[in-house]
């Protein structure tokens, strides 16, 4: 029978474990057996991959994380560690791949695709598997799934993960609100995301906060003295609370990192005001997903099954992500390599051009 492996991969987020768990039970109905590979990639190179029935998904659906582990395996960067994995991918007849991870991973995957054929064949050469095994696996077919918090895939609306952090940023925001006006205070609060400022961004608007920093629209000259100036007329209106959120990718015009406590010391400097900094950290990356991080990846799940089991010789491998509240097909490579492309402007500070190749739009 077809036997289709799932895996995690890269930094995890909330949402990834509803995802494996409708690829398993999706797979089983669908007469497939799925296998799991334990720790990313480098579950693959070690051989830790095993059959999956549906109880061994029971009550993931709540749970942060990924109850299948995941890494940034090192071994897996290197054509040896991925001749050892197609060897044994191939052993557990395993040529149909869903993968769970951000976009590095998915390079890192997609890579491998491309060279299956070469490592059957010299997987052949050196004895290490028959022919007749090469050739009952001529491909890899291979759908990826965007697991990361930072929601910084280009042609996806949302990425598996990104919710559920929202959330978790915006509770934080709500008990620093009520510390914080007790005491008339002000506070900066730096939130993850890498490049990409929409964790930053949406919880300054869900969190109703003073000011916000994020990479994609550095501050221009006298910054400082605006961030000031907003926050004193806040206090002028009544305001009780200042909260200033700095995304941890936030920068000047010119590239340089603005940290929460650089925002912390012009605070000091200018207003004289002792504000308080919160990095929140990997917080935001744990506990319970939302109710749309449980969903929509099982939604996602059981259309990457379908789709890993149609996918041809000729097709190229696809992620699934959601456009419009629709999961949408997207070509991995060219999803890939958009989403390195606004990396790329961003550090070369072309902005403008970051947030259009980003392609996100509010309005129709
Ligand atoms: O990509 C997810 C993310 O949480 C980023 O927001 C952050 O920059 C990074 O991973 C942190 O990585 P690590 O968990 O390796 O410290």
């Amino acid at each position: 029978g077809v036997r289709v492996g799932v895996l995690t991969s890269g930094g995890d987020a909330q949402g990834m474990n509803a995802a494996v768990r409708a690829v398993v039970r999706t797979a089983l109905v669908m007469g497939a057996t799925p296998l799991s590979i334990l720790e990313g990639w480098q579950g693959a190179v070690d051989n830790s991959i095993h059959e999956m029935g549906w109880s061994d998904v029971s009550s993931i659906l709540n749970q942060g994380g990924t109850v299948i582990g995941t890494a940034r395996s090192a071994d897996f960067r290197e054509y040896e560690g991925r001749l050892v994995a197609a060897e044994n991918l191939i052993r557990h007849g395993i040529d149909k791949l869903v993968v769970i991870g951000g976009d590095g991973s998915l390079t890192g995957t997609n890579q491998f695709r491309n060279e299956w054929s070469q490592l059957l064949t010299d997987l052949v050469e050196a004895g290490r598997i028959s022919h007749e095994e090469a050739a009952a696996h001529p491909y890899l077919a291979v759908v990826g799934l965007v697991g990361s918090i930072d929601n910084d895939l280009v042609g996806s609306d949302m990425t598996i993960g990104a919710d559920s952090a929202l959330h978790r940023i915006v509770e934080a925001i709500d008990a620093l609100t009520s510390t914080a006006a007790s005491h008339q205070r002000t506070f900066v609060v730096e939130v993850m995301g890498r490049h990409c400022g929409y964790l930053a961004l949406m919880s300054a608007v869900a969190g109703g906060c003073d000011y916000v920093l994020i990479p994609e629209r550095p501050p221009g000259e006298g910054w400082e003295e605006e961030m000031c100036n907003v926050l004193t007329q806040g206090r002028e209106a009544g305001r009780r609370e200042s909260i200033v959120l700095v995304a941890e990718g936030a920068q000047t015009r010119s590239g340089d990192r603005i940290t929460a406590a650089d925002v912390a010391g012009i605070l000091k400097d200018r207003m004289d005001v002792d504000a308080r900094v919160t990095i929140l950290g990997h917080v935001q990356r744990g506990g319970t997903p939302s109710a749309y991080d449980r969903w929509m990846p099982t939604l996602l799940g059981y259309a990457a099954v379908q789709t890993v089991l149609e996918q041809g010789s000729d097709d190229g491998a696809v992620i699934l992500g959601v456009r419009h509240n629709r999961i949408a097909r997207l070509d991995l490579v060219t999803a890939v390599s958009d989403t390195r492309n606004v990396a790329t402007l961003i550090e070369q500070g072309s902005y403008d051009e970051a947030v259009a190749a980003r392609g996100r739009s509010f309005t129709e």
